[in-house]
């Protein structure tokens, strides 16, 4: 499974985006380690604050299918500019999935690839956890 073909799944999955507020669609495909794919879509609620990423749709997704082991994330939105993950979804990324390859994709259909730890420098973990004094 290329990039390519997996941007494709990303920006196709932005057809189910429920955006009514924003109008901001975005689609993500998330590939596993065995080359299964599993989309997500942003879903927007009228309590704003509710409102659940693209990105956090695919893995959650795949993670209550028992899906654990993941080679790659695409994210795709309508802007002509890339759409870069936010705060939460890095830190969930990071997490959920380790240090995956992030596919970029813009509205012309350009491709750009960063690694998950170069979109979260110096990140909390699990192990920082163990340092606490009731850890
Ligand atoms: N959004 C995503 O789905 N993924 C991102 O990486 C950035 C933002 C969504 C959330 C909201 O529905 C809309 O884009 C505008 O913020």
């Amino acid at each position: 499974m290329n990039h390519q073909k997996l941007a494709e799944f990303a920006i196709k999955s932005k057809s189910n985006s429920y955006s009514p507020y924003s109008k901001f669609r975005v689609g993500a495909a998330l590939l596993t380690e065995e080359d299964k794919i599993i989309t997500g879509c942003n879903i927007e609620n009228a309590s704003y604050g509710l409102t659940i990423c693209a990105e956090r749709t695919a893995i959650f997704k795949a993670y209550s299918e028992g899906e654990r082991k993941f080679k790659a994330i695409a994210i795709a939105s309508d802007d002509k500019n890339f759409c870069p993950p936010c705060g939460a979804c890095r830190q969930i990324i990071w997490e959920l999935c380790g240090d995956i390859d992030v596919i970029l994709i813009d509205g012309n259909g350009n491709l750009k690839t960063f690694k998950a730890s170069d979109l979260l420098p110096l990140p909390f973990g699990d192990e920082n956890l163990k340092g606490g004094e009731n850890g």
